[in-house]
């Protein structure tokens, strides 16, 4: 029988429903909620197509267990980055620039990373995300 859980999505209370509480947050976020900033690409936390921050902490949500989430985190996306209809910076400088990548892994993946100050990630993956972000952004990474 499926229970419910309580989320803080995007500035949002929402309620997500589960049979198997290893499920991944990633699973939550995308099938039970539509949220599709996220994506699934590897699903073994190598890629960060999967990053959303929680707490203001990029995790990779696709080896994030559901039951690891408080209700009274805060959990945050790319849908969750604009102020109605003002973009983040990153995110119109990205319109701006014309700095698309893949569009599929590589945009959601670099703009989580470098909202998020990359700052639970190592030197190699702060490197990925600098040759993922164009120079012409003018961000100092
Ligand atoms: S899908 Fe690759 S890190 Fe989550």
């Amino acid at each position: 029988m499926a229970k419910s859980k309580l989320l803080n999505v995007n500035g949002k209370r929402v309620s997500v429903k589960y049979d198997d509480p290893q499920m991944p947050l990633l699973y939550a976020l995308r099938d039970d909620l539509g949220l599709h900033g996220p994506r699934f690409g590897c699903g073994l936390g190598q890629c960060g197509a999967c990053t959303v921050h929680i707490d203001g902490v990029a995790v990779r949500s696709c080896i994030t267990p559901l039951a690891t989430v408080e209700p009274k985190q805060k959990i945050v996306m790319l849908e969750g980055l604009a102020k109605g209809t003002k973009l983040h910076p990153l995110q119109q400088a990205f319109i701006d620039e014309q700095a698309v990548q893949c569009g599929y892994l590589c945009v959601p993946k670099t703009l989580s990373v470098l909202i998020g100050g990359g700052n639970h990630l190592t030197s190699a993956h702060n490197d990925r995300a600098a040759m993922l972000c164009p120079k012409r952004l003018g961000l100092a990474i």
